[in-house]
């Protein structure tokens, strides 16, 4: 399993070299919780929050990108009303979290980026990392016997630790602080690795299946997601199936 861990931080290092500016169309939300004291919390996927403004003159420093701060609230404020009919507060602290994967060189930058803006503002909100790797066995290709033993141990093999990781994610969503909380779970792309995580959530808090879930990413992503990430979502599928007794139908859709 080592070795397999490797092999994945290797694919990931020749998938994941583009990054972009902050899309309207990554960000969504994905849950809400109301808390006891009248607040509710929100819990948005999206892609990295930046932007890069361009000088367009001297071309060995053509562009700097900045945190896209004011976008991403208004990404977000459109997308809960316009979708859910949900009107986001005046006021909210973000809990930001970057799926990171080492991090990779190239995205180093945009580490540093996002750390020091809530550095320099920690009024709104704070950031963190969690690694997301993904898996590289695809469940189709193990006996019916593997399957339920390699979910039941998921724990210990898979390095996403997506058990853990959901329950970590809602308990930020129902935790009640002064300011609502809008915890905001993204990696570059918001694509792969944030769809891996996005549909293990959905699975795991909202009911959905994994076809319905994987098809959600597809459609954010506009494409078919990674491989590695595809079958983490699956592994995962396949645990809250046999371990959490979930009823769940953990078929992929039709690639
Ligand atoms: C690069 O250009 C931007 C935009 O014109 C400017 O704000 C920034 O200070 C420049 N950086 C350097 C290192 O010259
Ligand atoms: C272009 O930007 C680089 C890096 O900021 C700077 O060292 C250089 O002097 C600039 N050149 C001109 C012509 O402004
Ligand atoms: C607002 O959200 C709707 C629905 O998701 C989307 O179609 C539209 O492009 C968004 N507009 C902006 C300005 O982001
Ligand atoms: C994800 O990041 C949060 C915030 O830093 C941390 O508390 C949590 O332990 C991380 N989860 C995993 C599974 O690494």
């Amino acid at each position: 399993m080592k070795y397999i861990n490797i092999l994945v931080f290797l694919l990931l290092c020749v998938t994941f070299v583009k990054s972009s500016d902050l899309e309207s169309r990554k960000v969504h939300l994905v849950d809400y919780y109301q808390l006891p004291n009248g607040n509710t919390n929100y819990f948005f996927r999206g892609n990295e929050p930046k932007k890069t403004l361009s000088n367009g003159i001297n071309k060995s420093n053509y562009s700097t990108a900045i945190l896209a701060y004011d976008d991403l609230v208004e990404y977000m404020r459109n997308n809960s009303q316009t979708v859910y009919g949900i009107t986001l507060p005046d006021q909210f602290y973000i809990i930001d979290i970057k799926l990171v994967t080492g991090p990779l060189p190239s995205e180093l930058k945009d580490v540093e980026l996002e750390q020091n803006f809530f550095a320099a503002e920690p009024q709104l909100g704070e950031f963190h990392m969690n690694q997301t790797f993904g898996d590289i066995i695809d469940p189709q290709f193990v006996s019916k016997d593997n399957l339920e033993k390699y979910a039941t141990s998921l724990p210990t093999w898979s390095k996403d630790n997506l058990p853990l990781r959901m329950r970590d994610y809602h308990n930020i969503l129902i935790t009640q602080r002064d300011l609502p909380v809008v915890l905001y779970v993204h990696c570059e792309c918001g694509c792969d690795r944030t769809g891996e995580v996005m549909a293990s959530y959905v699975m795991r808090f909202k009911g959905w299946n994994l076809e319905k879930a994987l098809e959600w990413d597809f459609q954010i992503a506009g494409r078919v997601i990674n491989f590695a990430n595809r079958w983490a979502a699956q592994w995962y599928c396949l645990y809250l199936y046999y371990v959490e007794k979930f009823d769940i139908d953990c078929n992929p859709p039709p690639l």
